[in-house]
């Protein structure tokens, strides 16, 4: 068979087949049981399910059934990339075989949501067959889903910072670098990681715009057990899964990771089209067009327009530096009002301080925010020296960057026993302590980090679902 070809849903008419296939598709996987790996339902079950929550709850599959197949999302670590790749792949061929025994087309692939296409002035509304009431023929449209927090109105969804795309695409490794130091594109080392109990560092493209587009859209989307009930879910995650394999090209020397645990150390479980169990590990996936993938994006260039630089050997092992800690503090609370963390910094004395007498080369620094636990579908601008008295809003040149909480309900859960660590993301903030530097606002004593929730109407709008989160502890390194 011909390559499947996952196309920009901006660039398809409003009603392109596409959409209406894919509408009836999700209409008569809706009304299969839940037991059946070809529903809907099991469909997203495969990524989280939670029985409290099930608003339909009925019979479903044995527990040793679920306990391979479902609840399987992989997050904050480094098989989300590989894992959401299978994912997709099989839910792809699973619409395409329903959308055949439909009567419709055998070609039909999954289109992707390109928020953050700078030349079309509407990439972040939800194209308008997910926003529609009915579909062409008047029948209702299973693509809109009602849930949704934000977007339905046609108005766009997030801001910039949201879709940003160049931060991640502009890392020079995959995998993180430890804990604490480069965050990469993909996250850190670990085995199975559905998300709960230990969550290792997640990777650039996971935070944003991964994290943030979903909790921007909210309702299902804003969760592991809902977000698969969103026809749009789909959508988001083909243009992630893009996103990677632009990474792959912009630059040669960006490779995937090469270690065995990676490569071959953990199996993943799926259905196929036929409802047939089948399986596979990260290795099989990282080329698109092979067997028995066979799908590509219509677009693959690099959007990140600065002028690219051939990275020598000698800064590509910049990322594995050690890092060094400069600062740290515990236990900041985050709620509906801007929080501010202040932070005592000591002048790095082993590592980074070694770097920089030796090579005269200023060290990388980031920003980590550990085990954040908690409630709240929200996202956080975090900003570095805001001056006392004025407020972030006032200092755009001070973002550090977003801190979406999609998946903090699940990470501060407990699969094992131990409590849940929560997230931990990392911030890299080189370029702006340089500039801070440059202007003299950054202080070697003190650093300020700020919180600024993007609540956007949710305060009022879920009084049960009020942001309580904490984060464990905010740290700086330098490498
Ligand atoms: Cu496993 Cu975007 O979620």
């Amino acid at each position: 068979m011909a390559l499947r070809i996952r196309k920009d849903a901006w660039k398809l008419p409003p009603w392109d087949p596409a959409f209406e296939w894919y509408a009836k598709a999700v209409g008569a996987m809706q009304a299969r049981p839940i037991s059946d790996p070809r529903s809907w339902r099991y469909q997203a079950a495969i990524h989280d399910y939670v029985a409290a929550a099930d608003p339909a709850p009925g019979p479903l599959p044995p527990a040793a059934h679920q306990q391979r197949y479902w609840r399987q999302c992989q997050h904050f670590c480094w098989f989300f990339l590989p894992w959401h790749r299978m994912y997709l792949f099989h839910f792809e061929r699973i619409v395409a075989a329903t959308i055949v025994e439909l009567g419709g087309p055998a070609d039909w692939a999954l289109p992707y949501w390109n928020y953050s296409d700078d030349t079309n002035p509407n990439a972040r509304v939800i194209p308008a067959a997910f926003r529609d009431a009915t579909l062409p023929d008047g029948t209702p449209n299973p693509l809109r889903i009602d849930e949704r927090d934000f977007g339905n109105d046609g108005s766009p969804v997030g801001d910039p910072s949201d879709t940003d795309v160049c931060t991640a695409l502009r890392k020079t490794r995959f995998e993180s670098a430890g804990q604490f130091g480069d965050p990469g594109l993909g996250g850190g080392e670990s085995g199975f990681n559905h998300g709960r109990g230990f969550a290792t560092i997640a990777g650039e493209l996971e935070r944003v715009p991964h994290g943030s587009m979903h909790v921007a859209v909210g309702g299902f989307m804003g969760a592991f057990n809902t977000a698969g009930l969103d026809p749009l879910f789909w959508l988001h995650h083909a243009n992630i899964d893009r996103l990677w394999q632009v990474w792959r090209e912009r630059d040669t020397a960006n490779s995937d990771p090469a270690k065995p645990l990676w490569l071959t150390g953990v199996r993943f479980h799926f259905h196929d089209h036929a409802g047939q169990p089948v399986s596979h590990v990260s290795e099989e996936v990282v080329d698109t067009r092979a067997v028995p993938w066979e799908y590509a994006y219509d677009d693959t260039s690099n959007p990140c327009l600065e002028v690219e630089r051939v990275r020598t050997t000698a800064e590509r092992l910049v990322t594995e530096r050690r890092p060094e800690m400069v600062a740290a503090t515990t236990h900041v609370e985050l709620g509906e009002r801007p929080a501010v963390a202040e932070l005592a910094m000591a002048p790095p004395s082993g590592p980074a301080r070694t770097l920089a007498e030796s090579r005269g080369t200023a060290p990388n620094v980031y920003l980590n925010l550990e085990n954040i636990t908690g409630v709240g579908q929200v996202s956080y601008g975090v900003y570095l020296n805001v001056p006392e008295g004025e407020t972030a809003e006032q200092h755009p040149e001070l973002f550090a960057g977003v801190l979406p909480m999609f998946g903090v309900e699940e990470a501060s859960q407990s699969d094992t026993g131990h409590g849940g660590s929560g997230l931990h993301y990392t911030l890299d903030v080189t370029d702006l302590v340089r500039q801070l530097q440059e202007q003299g606002a950054w202080s070697p004593g003190t650093v300020r980090v700020s919180f600024v929730p993007r609540l956007r109407g949710r305060e009022t709008a879920r009084e049960s679902r009020r942001p309580n989160l904490e984060v464990g502890r905010i740290s700086i390194y330098m490498s």
